[in-house]
């Protein structure tokens, strides 16, 4: 186990290198399964989940090669759909991302329930929902899944009663070698799932829609070599911008997108934040003071629930008080009592936090929760007088290559040592 420690008080300015998508790697590792043709991903981050799912997929029988990790070709010609360990599947619920692919390649799939989750129940009903209404026929007994479509799948409409990530990319992945087409109304539209339908059009299916809540999938018998680069992090972006607007800082961040930022970049602006596209990416810098502001969690376009804990570090910090709320997980609030023993004044009730912007926040110890309940701590840690200690940070790995080498090449003290 490490931890990180964090002296406040300086300004970070500089340049970061914004990776891969981490949630946009993860659905285009499972593409992989698809196809008996090379599959090429590059602009890849080096975290802890990606290299899960590179276990996970090498598990089925993928060949996984690559000179460096930004950059690998996946070979699923020889893969077969036996049971992926436990010990890798009950590490991250993404793990769910292979039960569209290995159905709709082999006619059948058994795969682990997703183990539970520290931010919410996170169910995946509609993930079967959406495998059924393609033909699948689908039981649940002792904490697996287990799907068959001997026949084969055939395209249908698919319409979710909400925006769902996963269930979409789950959709599109199985519909990919479905006969005919289908049409899936209410698609998440994240920046993610655009990427895996650019991912699946390189491989060979046809998509239309593409960024829209309306997905038209042509599904096809046949895909070919194909390769495809990640679309930017925006939640690490958006991480790096807080990172900026809380030291008082500027950072350009290289590759990052603004419109990708969507109301999380509107938030930052209301709340005294500068941003605006540089030739390399994204510029930031708080010019004055902080305003606190009224946010609330949606799916994209609105407020990413990936970054309320980083904005919520940012206001604990602005002058006047905000309200967060959290309308996507039921239980996103964990860094609270940790920002709180860092002096920040934060009232939970129900699903709203109530920050009361301080002047000054006081360094201690913490503990991280999650992912970004993790780097929520960072952030705050980066203007707390004094040294915090932020441990178990092996949560913090899961989501964010070198987050310390990065913030400390922009002038932040920071350390990783052993706990
Ligand atoms: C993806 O999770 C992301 N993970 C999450 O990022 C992100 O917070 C989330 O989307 C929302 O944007 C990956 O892409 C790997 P959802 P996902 O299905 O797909 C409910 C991070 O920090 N739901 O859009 O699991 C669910 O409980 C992670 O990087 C059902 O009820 O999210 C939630 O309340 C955390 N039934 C809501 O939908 C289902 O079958 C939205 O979840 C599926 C979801």
């Amino acid at each position: 186990m490490e931890k990180l420690l964090i002296r406040g008080g300086r300004c970070l300015s500089g340049t970061v290198d914004i990776r891969g998508a981490k949630n946009a790697a993860l659905p285009a590792f499972a593409a992989s399964l698809l196809s008996d043709k090379p599959l090429t991903l590059r602009n890849l981050p080096d975290v802890v989940d990606v290299r899960t799912m590179q276990a996970l997929m090498e598990g089925y029988g993928v060949a996984v090669s690559g000179r460096s990790t930004d950059v690998l070709t996946f070979d699923a010609a020889a893969a077969e759909p036996h049971e992926a360990s436990y010990d890798i599947v009950r590490k991250m619920r993404a793990t769910i991302l292979v039960l569209g692919p290995l159905l709709a390649r082999f006619g059948r799939a058994r795969v682990s329930l997703p183990g539970g989750c520290a931010i919410g129940a996170r169910p995946v009903d509609l993930h079967i929902k959406a495998l059924e209404a393609l033909g699948a026929t689908i039981t649940v007994t002792g904490g697996y899944i287990e799907a068959s479509a001997p026949g084969g799948l055939s395209g249908a409409r698919i319409v979710f009663p909400f925006s769902s990530v996963g269930a979409t990319e789950t959709a599109m992945l199985a519909a990919s070698l479905a006969r005919g087409e289908t049409e899936i109304v209410n698609a998440a539209k994240e920046p993610e799932v655009a990427d895996l339908a650019n991912c699946l059009r390189a491989m060979g299916v046809t998509i239309e829609g593409i960024g829209t809540h309306r997905l038209l999938i042509q599904g096809t018998s046949t895909l070919k070599p194909a390769s495809h680069e990640i679309v930017a992090d925006r939640i690490e972006a958006g991480t790096y911008a807080v990172a900026a607007a809380i030291t008082g800082g500027e950072l350009e961040l290289v590759g990052a997108r603004l419109e990708h930022l969507a109301a999380v970049g509107e938030a930052l602006e209301a709340a005294g934040v500068r941003l605006w596209p540089s030739d390399r990416g994204l510029m930031v810098t708080r010019p004055g003071p902080l305003t606190g502001i009224d946010v609330m969690t949606q799916a994209y376009p609105g407020f990413s629930t990936d970054l309320q804990a980083q904005f919520m570090a940012l206001m604990c910090v602005a002058e006047g008080t905000s309200t967060i709320r959290e309308t996507v997980f039921e239980n996103r609030f964990m860094h609270v009592p940790e920002l709180v023993r860092l002096g920040a004044d934060i009232t939970l009730k129900g699903t709203s936090a109530t920050v009361r912007g301080v002047t000054r926040l006081k360094a201690a110890p913490v503990m991280a929760t999650d992912l970004r309940a993790s780097v929520s701590l960072v952030l705050a840690g980066l203007v707390a007088e004094g040294e915090t200690v932020v441990s178990r940070i092996y949560h913090l790995d899961r989501g964010y290559e070198a987050l310390d080498r990065k913030l400390k090449r922009c002038g932040a003290e920071i350390e990783r040592v052993p706990a």
